[in-house]
């Protein structure tokens, strides 16, 4: 028989994995199921992005292996988005690294910094990539909880020092996935100097930067003094632009901290589709005119869906970024049994928090990936769930 590995059997279950089974079940079974699961936005990705495939898929040239190098275009275009946006210069080739999504890039990253006993710091609740990305590479993971009465951040100098010794990397992810928190740029310039003084490479995960509201404007890592030394910031073409299934994200840092991912992936993958690279550089040369819709209607379903939360009785407060609401739960309610009779009893997929880890428990997320009237609809039976619930 085949005997699975240390690494693989350590990894803790992945919320998601259960749920289009039974979705499919309820489906089938006529129930109205309304999804607000996974972070897949129910809008189309943009015109320009599906033309320019279109075209792309035409041309042989870039139906050929990219490799690490890639597109010239899509490098080229994600350096001017960063300058645009964050006023930054990185250099296209060396600076730049286009990535299978950036989860690819998250979870391909610990290769290059772990040896054997060496520690990975994960947030908790958090997107499961980081902590598998950490077990696959043989680092062992110190799980920093993410809590309400820290603002959900993950505070390094919570962190025993022997552990921060031993610490090579650290996820940090604002706007937050699960919590839909954000970060004070005070709070940047603490968990940069700590990287810095303890030599600890910082995976900051922006993919949410562009999903603001209310005028917030989520920063860049490198708006931090100090963040290029230790650095590497990740985004992501699949929240902005719904364009999940393309898989195309990069990352940005010095040369050096680019060139270690860029060695780790050249064993691992070939790079996106090139004519995917294609549509992504056309995405990003738009990305204002493009992301502006996408974030208004965001807004629109953040207050309609807590609204009608708060009206049936939950406690939930207004996010400025992500596309997520994190609820909590009365005290006692536990989250897996919440999210089960959602599902089940009233065709709603939620996520449980304690699918994010232990320290999720108490909280429900819900992605507000459709219409404000489904959210309405969907708040109701939640609201009948929970009035239901001893
Ligand atoms: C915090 C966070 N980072 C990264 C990703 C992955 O994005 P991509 O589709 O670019 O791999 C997600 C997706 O849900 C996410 O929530």
């Amino acid at each position: 028989m085949i005997e699975f590995s240390k690494r693989l059997k350590s990894l803790p279950g992945y919320p998601l994995a259960e749920i289009p089974t039974i979705k499919r079940r309820l489906i089938e079974a006529g129930v109205d199921v309304i999804d607000l699961g996974a972070g897949d936005n129910d809008t189309p990705p943009p015109p320009v992005a599906v033309e320019t495939m279109a075209a792309a898929l035409r041309n042989p040239a870039l139906s050929k292996y990219g490799f690490q190098q890639g597109l010239p275009e899509f490098r080229q275009a994600a350096a001017r988005w960063v300058q645009r946006r964050f006023g930054f210069t990185f250099d296209p080739f060396t600076e730049t690294l286009p990535l299978i999504g950036s989860k690819e890039g998250l979870s391909h990253l610990p290769f290059a910094v772990v040896n054997p006993g060496d520690v990975a710091i994960v947030p908790e609740p958090g997107y499961q990539a980081y902590i598998g990305g950490a077990l696959l590479s043989g680092a062992e993971s110190y799980i920093a909880p993410l809590r309400p009465e820290n603002s959900f951040l993950l505070e390094l100098e919570q962190i025993p020092q022997p552990v921060l010794r031993r610490a090579k990397i650290v996820f940090v992810n604002y706007p937050n996935n699960p919590t839909a928190a954000v970060a004070t740029s005070e709070y940047l310039e603490r968990t940069v100097a700590i990287c810095r003084s303890h030599g600890i490479l910082l995976a900051y995960d922006n993919a949410y930067c562009d999903l603001t509201f209310d005028g917030y404007r989520a920063p860049s890592i490198f708006e931090t003094a100090g963040a290029r030394d230790v650095a590497l910031e990740f985004f992501s073409l699949s929240k902005s632009y719904s364009m999940t299934g393309w898989r195309l994200g990069f990352a940005v840092g010095r040369a050096e901290l680019v060139g270690a991912l860029t060695r780790v992936k050249s064993y691992v993958d070939t790079g996106p589709f090139l004519a995917v690279q294609k549509a992504g550089a056309a995405a990003l040369d738009h990305s204002e005119e493009l992301v502006a819709p996408i974030r208004a209607e965001l807004q629109r379903r953040r207050d309609a869906a807590v609204t009608a939360l708060q009206q049936v009785g939950f406690t939930v407060e207004s996010p400025k970024a992500a596309m997520y609401l994190w609820v909590p739960l009365p005290k006692g309610v536990a989250s897996a049994a919440f999210a089960k009779q959602a599902l089940e009893g009233s065709g709603v997929v939620v996520l449980p928090g304690s699918g994010f880890g232990p320290a999720g428990e108490g909280f429900f997320r819900i992605a507000l990936t459709v219409g404000a009237e489904r959210l309405r609809l969907a708040a109701e039976r939640l609201g009948s769930v929970l009035a239901a619930t001893p």
